[in-house]
Formats: structure tokens, C-alpha cells, sequence
């Protein structure tokens, strides 16, 4: 990957590493970030948003649905990491070995995490090579686990075998993103289909 010491800064930003898991026409998919917020104080408007870059799977399942669910995980979730965040759902059905059941929102849930977010979409943002999506959280519902997954735990504790794939999926992605930084007007137009 790369880095100077303005982006070792920027990392500081990082959010806890969560699961986000999406559908589309019945096809369940997950993906890991570390870009969630956060996006209201109010309990009457529980609210959230997430980077999602664009060449992902998931981007087309929640750019067509306008769902998602949000997981914040517990430390012991390596594998999940390893399951969700290192290949593509267009490459492998990453969901088949994870085990979830459907909210009544039609987003998977997954019940082993620390905490489930299932998620409506209200807006996006065009940030460039990803899109932000802020949402509105519809249901929420409490798992396992005592110690939320930060990034600063993560980043200490990946198991030495999955360090290379990570840094090498990292510097991947940081030169998509250097190629596609261009910012456009891209209204999202609302869900065209069913989770
Ligand atoms: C720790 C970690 C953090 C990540 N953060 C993000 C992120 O903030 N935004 C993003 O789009 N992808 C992020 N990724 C990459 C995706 O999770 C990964 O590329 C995934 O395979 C995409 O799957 P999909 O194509 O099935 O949607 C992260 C991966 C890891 C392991």
C-alpha cells in the first residue's frame, strides 16, 4: 500500500471495520469497510452513511435496492473479515458459508456480529471512485461479544497469513481510486429493485 505521513494521519479516521451485506433479487452479498459514520445525534432519526467504491459488487446491490445491513463486528471476527473483505461476490458466492437470515427490511442479517444495522437508503453522494450512502437505520438488533473490531485492532492483529493478500488488495484499490478521483453530478434515482 501506500502512504506519507498526511495519509497517516487520514488513517486516524478510519471507522470500526464492519460487515455490510446487501441483496438483489435474492442473491445475498457482503462486503467489509472501515468508512462508516455516524450520521445523526438523534435517537428519533437513528441515521448512518458509508463509502462504497464503485467496481464493487455490493455497489450495484445497494445502488439497485437502496438497502444494506450494517454490522459492527466483535474481535474474534478475522475469518468473516477474510470471507467478506478479500474477494469479490463476482467472483465467488461469498455468502454461502456465512450464516444469516433475511430482516423483514429483505436485508441479510447477519446474527453472529456484534451488532446489526438493517439499513434504508435516503441519498448518495458521487465522491469519485466510490459513492456515499446515507441511510436511514430500520431495525437494529444486538449479538455476541463484548469488544467492538477498530481499526486500530484490526490493523494490530490480522493474522500474518492474510497480510500480504490485504496489502496487495490495498494498493490495488489506492490506484483505482487515484484514477477515477473526479467528482460528477450523479443524482442516485431512488431503488429500481427489490432486495
Ligand atoms: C479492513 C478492510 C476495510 C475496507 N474498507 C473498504 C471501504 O471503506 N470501502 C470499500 O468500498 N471497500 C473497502 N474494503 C474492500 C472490500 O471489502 C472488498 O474489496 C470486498 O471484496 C468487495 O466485495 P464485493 O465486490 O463482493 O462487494 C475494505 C476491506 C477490508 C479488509
Amino acid at each position: 500500500m501506500l502512504t506519507d505521513s498526511a495519509y497517516e494521519l487520514l488513517r486516524q479516521l478510519a471507522s470500526p471495520v464492519v460487515a455490510v451485506t446487501s441483496s438483489l433479487q435474492g442473491s445475498p452479498n457482503g462486503m467489509i469497510l472501515d468508512s462508516a459514520v455516524r450520521a445523526s445525534i438523534s435517537p428519533q432519526v437513528p441515521r448512518l452513511s458509508v463509502y462504497v467504491h464503485k467496481w464493487h459488487l455490493s455497489h450495484e446491490y445497494i445502488w439497485k435496492t437502496g438497502r444494506y445491513g450494517l454490522h459492527l463486528l466483535h474481535r474474534k471476527q478475522f475469518d468473516l473479515v477474510y470471507q467478506l473483505g478479500f474477494f469479490s461476490g463476482r467472483d465467488r458466492d461469498k455468502m454461502a458459508e456465512v450464516p444469516h437470515r433475511y430482516g423483514a427490511t429483505g436485508i441479510p442479517v447477519l446474527p453472529e456480529c456484534y451488532a446489526a444495522f438493517e439499513c434504508r437508503v435516503v441519498n448518495a453522494m458521487d465522491a469519485g471512485a466510490s459513492t456515499l450512502f446515507l441511510a436511514d437505520v430500520i431495525e437494529t438488533s444486538k449479538g455476541p461479544g463484548n469488544d467492538i473490531m477498530t481499526a486500530d485492532y484490526f490493523r494490530a492483529n490480522l493474522p500474518e497469513k492474510w497480510r500480504e493478500a490485504f496489502a496487495k488488495n490495498y494498493r490495488d484499490a489506492q490506484e483505482r481510486i487515484a484514477a477515477n478521483a473526479t467528482v460528477r453530478s450523479n443524482p442516485w434515482p431512488g431503488p429500481a429493485s427489490p432486495p
